[in-house]
């Protein structure tokens, strides 16, 4: 019996549901979450029965690996830890979801830029970015810019409001300190171009 972490409550849950209700999620076979938590695998499993889960977490990163061992069971769900900046993905997926892990780019010593890039190297079908709308170390007209000029297709993109908004006082931006509330999250859905 395969266990999960119950997100059925959660803002995550219903933002998840609703950027891939239009995707045949039967035929999504191979997934990849790039910065994986309990949530976002939770979810993963829940969405795509017929899937195998790829969760990718920042080596040693102890605060996500073990809520992960312990909250979820299933013979679908393998972990890695990788830095996804520093590792070459051969694997093709179908689905690739960057659930909350973009704003997390310079806690491990990456750049934004430098985090995004690295996940469109990994070969999927789809993408699905969610991130918090207010995070300033979330550049999503960047994002939204780059894939439009490389021909990317953007199926879906939703402003959601969170229910449970969360003030962080002091975010590492450069050489500042910035505060924000996570108001909203905004997500894309992806497609690749058949020429790539
Ligand atoms: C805020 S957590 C999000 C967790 C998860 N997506 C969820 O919603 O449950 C950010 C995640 O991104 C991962 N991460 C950040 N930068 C990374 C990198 N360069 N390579 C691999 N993982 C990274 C962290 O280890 C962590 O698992």
């Amino acid at each position: 019996m395969e266990k999960l972490y119950n997100t059925a409550r959660t803002i995550h849950d219903k933002i998840v549901k609703d950027m891939t209700k239009r995707l045949n999620n039967a035929e999504i076979k191979k997934v990849i979450d790039a910065g994986s938590g309990k949530v976002s695998a939770s979810l993963l499993l829940k969405y795509f029965p017929n899937s195998m889960v790829d969760a990718i977490i920042f080596p040693g990163d102890n605060r996500k690996k073990n809520p992960l061992y312990n909250a979820i069971s299933s013979d679908r769900l393998e972990i890695f830890e990788a830095d996804v900046c520093q590792t070459t993905f051969r694997k093709h997926y179908d689905f690739c979801l960057v659930h909350c892990t973009l704003g997390e780019a310079h806690n491990f010593g990456n750049h934004f830029t430098d985090l995004f890039h690295h996940i469109m190297d990994i070969n999927s079908k789809y993408y699905l970015f969610v991130d918090v709308l207010e995070d300033p170390c979330v550049h999503f007209r960047y994002l939204e810019q780059w894939l439009k000029e490389k021909g990317y297709k953007i199926i879906r993109k939703k402003k959601f409001r969170n229910p449970h908004p969360e003030h962080y006082p002091k975010v590492k931006y450069d050489k500042y300190k910035l505060e924000y509330d996570s108001k909203h999250f905004l997500a894309y859905l992806v497609a690749r171009s058949e020429n790539k």
